[in-house]
């Protein structure tokens, strides 16, 4: 079988009496696209912390390609391969787009090539960065530009961006479409979508329509508990999932994949 690009099993949260996360188990697969939905407080965001690292579990345990990393700090779980998109708080504003993708660049390619670019042409790092704009879509105009300065959906194409800078084998994303309007939501659905097969992403997201156009396999969170991991159409055939969360009229109205 083929080795997951992630894999937790069992891990818990409790807040007080509140178990946020109750056991969940989740095995993400290279390349895929895997999406976790379910309802406000279901346990998402949590799940999120859990895998990046930002909130301590209270059991289980998780692996990144084969490697355990249950109680690996930040740092090595990016190390390790995993790395998440953060709100737009993460870029710069003040810095150009360019800088702020040479940066993360470089911040990836570690101390040596650092020492590098104190004396030599940094030329390598340069190319890596127009590179990771061009997969990103992030037209060549707006480079120049403070990133503060660019519409909601360009900065979070450029968090995108920032997020893959280090090749990550997982990414993270949490609700990437907040906040955007139809025609922003659309291309960042096209950008996720010809990111397939380059990383393994974990996507919660609300937009429903999206999920179903964009993954692989859907796991369906509820009260802390996974109830149901498929393909979208057995995630819309599950009887379970139509009690707890989607309803039989939504999901007559979800796109076929
Ligand atoms: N830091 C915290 N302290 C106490 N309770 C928390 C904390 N973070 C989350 N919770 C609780 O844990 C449960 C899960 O919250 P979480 O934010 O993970 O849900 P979610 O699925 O991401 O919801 P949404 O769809 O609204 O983003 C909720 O009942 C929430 O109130
Ligand atoms: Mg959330």
């Amino acid at each position: 079988m083929t080795m997951p690009a992630l894999h937790a099993e069992n891990l818990v949260k409790r807040y007080g009496a509140l178990v946020a996360t109750d056991h969940v188990s989740l095995t993400v697969l290279p390349g895929e696209i895997h999406a976790l939905i379910g309802p406000n407080g279901a346990g998402k965001s949590t799940l999120i912390h859990l895998l990046s690292g930002t909130a301590p579990a209270d059991g289980g345990t998780l692996s990144i390609a084969g490697r355990d990393i249950t109680h690996a700090s930040l740092h090595h779980r990016v190390a390790a391969g995993l790395s998440r998109s953060y709100q737009v708080t993460n870029i710069f504003q003040q810095s150009t787009v360019f800088e702020n993708l040479l940066l993360a660049v470089q911040a990836h390619a570690g101390s040596s090539f650092c020492f590098w670019r104190a004396g030599r042409d940094d030329s390598v790092l340069t190319q890596a960065a127009r590179q990771l704009a061009m997969d990103c879509t992030i037209e060549p105009a707006l480079w120049a530009l403070p990133a503060g300065t660019l519409s909601h959906g360009e900065q979070r194409k450029v968090e995108f961006a920032l997020a893959l800078a280090g090749h990550p084998k997982v990414l993270l994303l949490d609700e990437p479409m907040a906040g955007m309007g139809p025609d922003e939501t659309l291309r960042m659905t096209a950008l996720i979508a010809s990111m397939r097969g380059r990383v393994a992403m974990l996507l919660v997201e609300h937009d429903m329509d999206a999920v179903f156009r964009l993954a692989d396999r859907i796991s369906v969170l509820v009260y802390g508990r996974m109830i149901a991991t498929g393909t979208p159409d057995e995630i819309r055939a599950s009887a379970a999932v139509r009690e707890a969360y989607l309803g039989d009229e939504w999901i007559d109205e979800v796109p076929d994949a």
